[in-house]
């Protein structure tokens, strides 16, 4: 097929692949393009604009390296990682949200006891966070592993405010028989995406700050359930405008006032309970994200 116009390209492009074995492939191709095509045309691109497009990809891809992946961050502030999240949440009905996972998780925290505070380096002002980890059921997960990582209150890593090889605000709890989870922490605040590189440049250009709500990462394991990474948000300035769009409505936790009911009674709480879903719920396992969440 050689005789096409500006909208019958996109059919000659089908004709093309039509042989291709792998079915999903093929869906997932005819998609893509024809969405592509499809916005080429209604924004009636130029051969400019085209170049700059091109030359903005290949700026992400150079931006990328082993420790800054800039095309995931393109990913998050575009929403479509937390699209993915999203898709993978509907098929595993009823679990918490999952949320992005950031680069700053570390497969091997320091192992803590429950009541243990996350924050060794840097005292500041602290609460408690507890609650249980349950089942779709709503039966307790006795022993469930959780892994818990936040910024301090500049909005700093450990690894951004130390360097490698210095642990803070990172720590793997073990839940105890009843499901249940209890931890003291600082309280972290919001920061900035790196917006030193292309996709900082795209979110300035587009009228937005590239700030992150303070927030609290997770990832929860027990054997038979599905991975959970996720993350609790603080209602601060950015809670409404998330540059990275991991805010879910269910996530939003409140600093509450000390309780004697509380596991640790002396301090302000943060109560919060996690609900794992089976393995077995979802065909393609594992939240997307990011480069700076
Ligand atoms: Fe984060």
């Amino acid at each position: 097929m050689i005789d096409f116009d500006e909208k019958s390209v996109t059919d000659a492009f089908f004709d093309q692949i039509k042989g291709t074995p792998n079915k999903r492939l093929l869906q997932i191709m005819r998609a893509a393009i024809r969405h592509l095509h499809s916005f080429a045309r209604e924004v009636d691109l130029t051969r400019d604009e085209w170049k700059a497009g091109i030359n903005f990809l290949t700026a992400v891809g150079q931006q990328s390296s082993e420790d800054r992946q800039e095309f995931v961050l393109l990913s998050d502030t575009s929403g479509l990682s937390t699209l993915m999240n999203l898709l993978e949440d509907r098929r595993g009905d009823k679990g918490t949200n999952a949320s992005i996972l950031g680069p700053f998780y570390r497969e091997d925290p320091p192992i803590l006891e429950l009541g243990d505070t996350v924050a060794k380096l840097k005292p500041g002002p602290e609460a408690v966070m507890y609650g249980t980890i349950k089942d779709v059921r709503g039966k307790p997960i006795p022993h469930a592993l959780l892994d818990a990582w936040l910024a301090d209150e500049k909005g700093l890593y450990d690894v951004q405010e130390h360097g490698p090889g210095v642990d803070d605000l990172r720590g793997r709890y073990r839940a105890d028989e009843n499901g249940r989870y209890w931890f003291r922490t600082t309280i972290p605040s919001g920061y900035s995406i790196p917006m030193d590189g292309p996709v900082g440049d795209l979110v300035r250009n587009t009228a937005r700050d590239g700030m992150r709500p303070a927030h609290i990462h997770f990832r929860l394991m027990h054997q038979g359930f599905q991975d959970l990474v996720t993350a609790v948000y603080f209602k601060d300035q950015y809670i409404e405008t998330d540059a990275a769009f991991g805010v879910l409505r269910k996530l939003v936790v409140e600093i509450l006032p000390p309780s004697k009911d509380s596991p640790i009674p002396s301090l302000p709480r943060i109560p919060y309970d996690f609900t794992m879903i089976p393995s077995s719920a979802v065909r393609h396992p594992g939240p997307l994200g990011s480069a700076a969440a």
